[in-house]
């Protein structure tokens, strides 16, 4: 049985004290919601708010993004001891927008999923195709290289602490979201990349979230496709009565 995670990507939105305001009024409304784990991701320089204000509940706190060395003169940058210092528990890595304006890499996605993961922290890797890819034919090729590159390489001990999160770039901040028979596609196509380099146990463990999209009156049907273990939603994450029926789809 693997437990739905619904986590929130706040991607660049939100002050401090809209952080707390947030979870004043999004904490009673998932008060009771145990049928999955709760996760968000607010901008590195909100997670202590965040952290603060989520103290004694089941949702735990994420970054966005992560540097791989422990510290050193990367101004700018931010290390997974840093974030799991400050009560962080979840970090997302390699989101599109990362490999678009930030010249994320495969590469890049490993060595910081390998730091994160020994920091103590919980990896949600993100892949998908773009609308290119995916007309030209190339999606399970992307995706194939995606995971050869920049999952591939944990060891399976490693591999068992990480989720993986399908976003079809096409379907981020569009409103138009994978239909559930492509999202499950999908999802089957990476779960088999698992199965082959880690084994059937490990694709049978494996959370695969999808993300692109996901609003309040969507979510259930993709839920109901039997390989989407959660989602990653942006922005309806950032009102608490819509991330909440998500999170209660
Ligand atoms: P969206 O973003 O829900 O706004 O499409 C999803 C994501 O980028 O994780």
């Amino acid at each position: 049985m693997r437990t739905p995670l619904m986590a929130g990507n706040w991607k660049m939105y939100k002050s401090a004290g809209e952080t707390t305001q947030f979870f004043e009024e999004f904490k009673p409304l998932v008060e009771k919601s145990r049928h999955c784990e709760i996760a968000i991701c607010p901008p590195f320089v909100n997670i202590a708010a965040a952290v603060e204000a989520a103290r004694g509940t089941r949702i735990g706190i994420g970054g966005q993004n992560v540097f791989w060395a422990k510290e050193g003169a990367y101004t700018g940058e931010v290390s997974a001891p840093m974030l799991k210092s400050l009560g962080c528990e979840w970090v997302i890595i390699g989101h599109s927008e990362r490999r678009q304006y930030f010249a994320e890499t495969n590469e890049t996605v490993l060595k910081r999923t390998l730091a994160a993961l020994e920091a103590g922290l919980k990896p949600i890797v993100c892949v998908g195709e773009t609308l290119e890819e995916r007309e030209g034919g190339a999606t399970e090729s992307v995706l194939a290289e995606q995971f050869a590159g920049g999952i591939g390489p944990l060891d399976p001990t490693q591999f068992a602490r990480i989720v993986i999160a399908y976003e079809p770039v096409w379907a981020i901040g569009t409103g138009r979201t994978a239909t559930p028979e492509i999202a499950s596609e999908a999802h089957g196509f990476i779960r088999s990349q698992v199965g082959t380099k880690f084994g059937a146990d490990a694709a049978g463990a494996v959370r695969i979230l999808y993300g692109g999209s996901v609003k309040p009156d969507n979510v259930k049907n993709l839920m109901a496709q039997a390989g989407i273990d959660g989602a990653l939603v942006g922005g309806a994450s950032l009102e608490p009565n819509s991330f909440a029926s998500i999170v209660n789809f």
